[in-house]
């Protein structure tokens, strides 16, 4: 294996001046950017080789998804999950915001209802609308340090035109990997009341907490299978969100072939780049991967001291991904996103994800980034503090 030094997580790499959204928001600020959900990595090399390779070819015509990358991801979800698909299930797609929209034109029709848990990534909130469908949010509840959904509270909400749940699992903001007693009773009541599950696994390589595994929601049962549309995609956790390449396995052909309807004349074809950097990303990267997550839990751990260490701001510890969840509720903060610019770090306000009160940081940076930025918050906050 490859030892951390040689992936070199740690050395900083300039990313001003590459039309980077994360970096150019403060281009011309002393601003450290721990916002939008990509990391400060390179992609793994076997990853940038492979983009090597079919540059140097120099033909980029339309290209369909290659029979080796179909390959690869069925060989990927038996290996990492237990899960046995069909190649003609998946269903490509430039991005799970795509994906998240097309489900929601595919399913039910104008005026159904769209439920989703809060608070949730902001796409989630407005692909309803986008389809002309009305949203239905359901608050998740923090109890005990950790954010679980209130089925009883879910259950009472739906209503006769609720047709679609969009579930977010790993949970992007509040870093839960929801277990199989937690996701069958999502099945059953979405069973019971025939909604479809739309469910986002984008970060399920990012499992931060050794003791969770993912559990794929299509994977409790044929019933379950059959009502699921899974959106997954190599972009998170390789980094590669640039390359615009994602997909669906959808197992119902009924299901399916509404989807790809949906989607006919709207959604282009996923780019060659796109799918090279996939496939490579699945074949040839497993040591890349054990040592990002070795770094990130790393930076997961330095972050839980610093926030435990900036009192009264408080966060739950993630299960997954790069991305926290900051309490800031009792820091009295009018505008907490604006309070953290102004001491240099720039932050998520947890308005945009129905989560007033709280910041999301993103940790997804080399250490000593991470370390300057904690700092400059706790400097600030305990200025704060003092001044109350
Ligand atoms: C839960 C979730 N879904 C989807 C996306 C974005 O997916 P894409 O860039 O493929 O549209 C993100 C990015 O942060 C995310 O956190």
């Amino acid at each position: 294996m490859k030892s951390e030094a040689e992936f070199n997580f740690s050395m900083p790499v300039e990313r001003r001046h590459t039309a980077s959204m994360k970096w150019d928001r403060y281009k011309d600020r002393d601003i450290i950017p721990l916002w939008v959900a990509d990391m400060d990595f390179c992609s793994p090399p076997a990853i940038i080789e492979a983009l090597h390779q079919r540059v140097a070819h120099g033909v980029f015509g339309y290209t369909h998804p290659p029979e080796s990358l179909n390959a690869v991801v069925v060989e990927t979800l038996q290996a990492d999950y237990g899960w046995t698909i069909q190649p003609q299930w998946l269903v490509w797609l430039p991005g799970l915001v795509t994906g998240l929209n097309v489900a929601c034109r595919a399913v039910g029709r104008d005026d159904d209802d769209v439920m989703t848990a809060v608070p949730i990534y902001p796409p989630f909130l407005t692909a309803p609308a986008n389809s002309r469908r009305q949203i239905i949010k359901v608050p998740l509840q923090e109890t005990d340090n950790c954010w679980r959904f209130d089925f009883e509270r879910l259950e009472r909400a739906i209503t006769t035109r609720t047709r679609l749940f969009l579930l977010c699992n790993p949970h992007n903001p509040v870093g839960r990997v929801f277990t199989r007693d937690e996701l069958s009773a999502l099945a059953a009541i979405s069973e019971k009341h025939d909604i479809i599950i739309c469910s986002d696994e984008i970060h399920c390589g990012l499992l931060l907490d050794d003791d969770k595994t993912h559990l794929p929601t299509a994977t409790l049962g044929p019933e379950v299978a059959q009502r699921t549309i899974t959106l997954m995609s190599p972009s998170k956790t390789f980094n590669l969100p640039g390359l615009g390449c994602a997909f669906a396995v959808i197992s119902d052909e009924k299901l399916r072939r509404q989807f790809i309807k949906a989607s006919s004349g709207i959604v282009p074809l996923v780019n060659a780049l796109g799918f090279a950097a996939a496939e490579a990303a699945y074949r040839d990267c497993a040591d890349w991967h054990l040592q990002l997550l070795e770094y990130l839990r790393g930076n997961h751990k330095t972050l839980v001291r610093a926030i435990a260490d900036m009192p009264p701001l408080t966060m739950a510890p993630l299960e997954a991904t790069y991305l926290a969840w900051i309490d800031v509720r009792s820091a009295g903060l009018p505008n907490p996103v604006r309070f953290f610019e102004d001491a240099g770090v720039g932050l998520q306000d947890g308005i945009e994800f129905d989560g007033p009160g709280f910041v999301r940081l993103n940790f997804g940076c080399s250490r000593s980034l991470l370390v300057e930025a904690l700092e400059r918050m706790k400097s600030a906050m305990d200025k704060h503090v003092a001044s109350k």
